[in-house]
C-alpha cells in the first residue's frame, strides 16, 4: 500500500496534488511520501517484534538526507556500501553504532573513516578484506566488530544482475569454507567475530529462498558456536520484493518474512540485524514527468516524456517494468490505447515501456511512474547533460524539494580547465 492515489480525479502525494508540485518544481522530479515510508519501515520493525533486532535501511535504494533523516527518526539503523554513505548516514544524524558497513570492496580509507567516526560492524566479503581490515584496526589500536558475509549458493530466482547469493556471484565467502574462515578471522587481533552475515539477491517475490538460506545460516551458527566462535548477532540482508504492477501476485509481507526468521533463527537467541532498501522506499516514490510529443510512427505511437533513461535507468537495465499513470485521472469509460513511451536521449534503449496501454495523451499533460522511490534518484546520471532531477519529499499537506535541480551553470563548473587550454 502506499500514499499515491486519486482524490477528485487528480492524482495525490498524501494530501498534495502532484500538479501543484510540478506547477512549483516542474518536470521531471522524483516525489517521496513521508507516510509511506514509516508505514513500510515500521512494518519491518513490527514483524520482528519480541527480537532483539536492528532494521538497518539499505540506503543504497534512496539516500537523500530528508529520507535518511525520515526514518533515522523512527529507530532506524543503516546499511552503507561506501565512504559516502557512511558520511550521508553521519550526516543525517545517525549514530555509529547503528551503522553496519557492507560491500565487497571496501578500501583502507573506508575503513579508516568508518573506525574514526565509529560503526556498529563490518561485514567482512573476503579474506584479503580481512586482512586488510585488522591491519586498517591495528594500526589505529581498535578492535573491529565483525560478520563474516557468506554465500549459502541458493538461487533467488530474481533477476541474474541482480541475484547475490549463489556461488557464482562475486560475493561472500563459499558457505562450505566458513569454518576455516572463521578460524582464520579469530586469529586476527584486530577483528572481533560477532556474527554471520548473508544476503542472496533483491526483488525477491518468494520466501522459499530466503528459507534455504537462513536454514543454512542456522546450521553454520550450531557449528561455529561448537568451534568456539560467539556468534551472538546475525545480519540478513535485504531483498524482500515489491508488487511492482497492480495486478501480478503479491509478493510475501514483511509479516510473513518476520515469522520466516522467528520459525528458522529464533531459536538461537542472536540478535537479528535486516537491511531492506527497495521494501521500504520502492513503493514511496514516483517520478513526475511531462509529455513533451506523441509521434506517430510506424504501426505505433511513441510518447516521447521529459523525463529519460539517465533519471530513471532500471527499464534500460533490468527490462523492469514500472506503472505508468496519468497525473489527471481518466474519465471512465476512456478507452486506452497502446504506447511506446519514451524518453529524449539520443539511444533506442531510452524506452521505458513498449505497446504501454494509456488512456489517450497530448503534449503537456503529466504521467507518473509509479514504484520508482527505490534505485531510482540514486542511479541517474546527467547522461546528455541533463540535469540530475529534482527530489520532493511530501508530508500530509505539505511538500518540500529536498535536492535542488542543478543550474546548466552548476553543472558545467564542476569542469575545469587546464592551464594550456
Ligand atoms: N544488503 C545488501 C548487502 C545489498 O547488496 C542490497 C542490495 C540490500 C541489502 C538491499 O536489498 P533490497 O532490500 O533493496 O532488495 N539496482 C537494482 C537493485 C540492486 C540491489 C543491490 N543490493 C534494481 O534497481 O533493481
Amino acid at each position: 500500500m502506499d500514499h499515491f492515489l486519486y482524490q477528485d480525479g487528480r492524482l495525490c502525494a498524501e494530501d498534495v496534488p502532484v500538479a501543484e508540485i510540478v506547477a512549483a518544481v516542474g518536470t521531471p522530479f522524483y516525489c517521496y511520501s513521508t507516510a509511506t515510508l514509516t508505514r513500510h519501515f515500521r512494518l519491518f520493525d513490527e514483524a520482528l517484534a519480541g527480537m532483539d533486532h536492528l532494521v538497518c535501511y539499505a540506503m543504497k535504494a534512496a539516500s537523500n538526507q530528508a529520507i535518511l533523516k525520515t526514518l533515522a527518526a523512527l529507530g532506524a539503523g543503516m546499511d552503507v556500501v561506501s565512504g559516502g554513505e557512511y558520511a550521508r548516514a553521519r550526516a543525517a544524524g545517525v549514530p555509529g553504532e547503528r551503522i553496519v558497513f557492507s560491500g565487497v570492496g571496501k578500501t583502507r580509507a573506508e575503513m579508516r573513516m568508518a573506525l574514526e567516526g565509529g560503526v556498529r560492524q563490518f561485514n567482512v566479503e573476503s579474506e584479503p578484506e580481512m586482512a586488510a581490515l585488522n591491519a586498517v584496526a591495528l594500526d589505529m589500536g581498535v578492535q573491529v566488530p565483525i560478520t563474516i558475509r557468506v554465500n549459502p549458493d541458493v538461487d533467488a530466482r530474481t533477476h541474474a544482475k541482480i541475484a547475490t547469493g549463489k556461488s557464482e556471484n562475486k560475493f561472500g565467502i563459499p558457505i562450505a569454507r566458513a569454518r576455516e574462515v572463521y578460524a582464520e578471522a579469530a586469529r586476527l587481533p584486530g577483528l572481533e567475530v560477532v556474527g554471520i552475515d548473508v544476503h542472496i539477491g533483491s526483488q525477491l517475490t518468494e520466501l522459499t529462498p530466503f528459507r534455504l538460506a537462513y536454514e543454512k545460516v542456522a546450521d553454520l551458527t550450531v557449528q561455529l558456536r561448537e568451534d568456539g566462535h560467539d556468534i551472538r548477532r546475525l545480519d540478513l540482508g535485504g531483498g524482500l520484493g515489491i508488487p511492482y504492477t497492480r495486478s501480478n501476485e503479491a509478493p510475501p509481507l514483511p509479516t510473513e518474512y518476520g515469522a520466516l526468521i522467528r520459525e528458522t533463527l529464533g531459536h538461537l537467541g542472536c540478535e537479528i540485524e535486516i537491511e531492506p532498501g527497495r521494501l521500504i522506499a520502492g513503493n514511496a516514490g514516483i517520478l513526475v514527468s511531462e509529455v513533451i510529443y506523441v509521434k506517430s510512427g510506424e504501426g505505433r505511437d511513441f510518447l516521447i516524456l521529459d523525463a529519460a533513461m539517465n533519471d530513471l535507468i532500471r527499464p534500460a537495465m533490468y527490462d523492469a517494468h514500472h506503472d505508468i499513470v496519468p497525473v489527471a485521472e481518466a474519465a471512465p469509460g476512456v478507452e486506452q490505447r497502446p504506447y511506446d513511451v519514451v524518453g529524449p536521449v539520443c539511444e533506442s534503449g531510452d524506452t521505458f515501456a513498449r505497446g504501454r496501454m494509456l488512456p489517450p495523451l497530448v503534449a503537456g499533460d503529466l504521467v507518473a511512474f509509479r514504484s520508482a522511490g527505490a534505485y531510482g534518484a540514486v542511479m541517474s546520471s546527467e547522461y546528455n547533460t541533463r540535469p540530475l532531477i529534482p527530489e520532493v519529499l511530501v508530508h500530509g499537506r505539505e511538500f518540500a524539494v529536498i535536492r535542488a535541480r542543478p543550474t546548466f551553470d552548476e553543472m558545467i563548473n564542476r569542469d575545469t580547465i587546464p592551464e594550456w587550454l
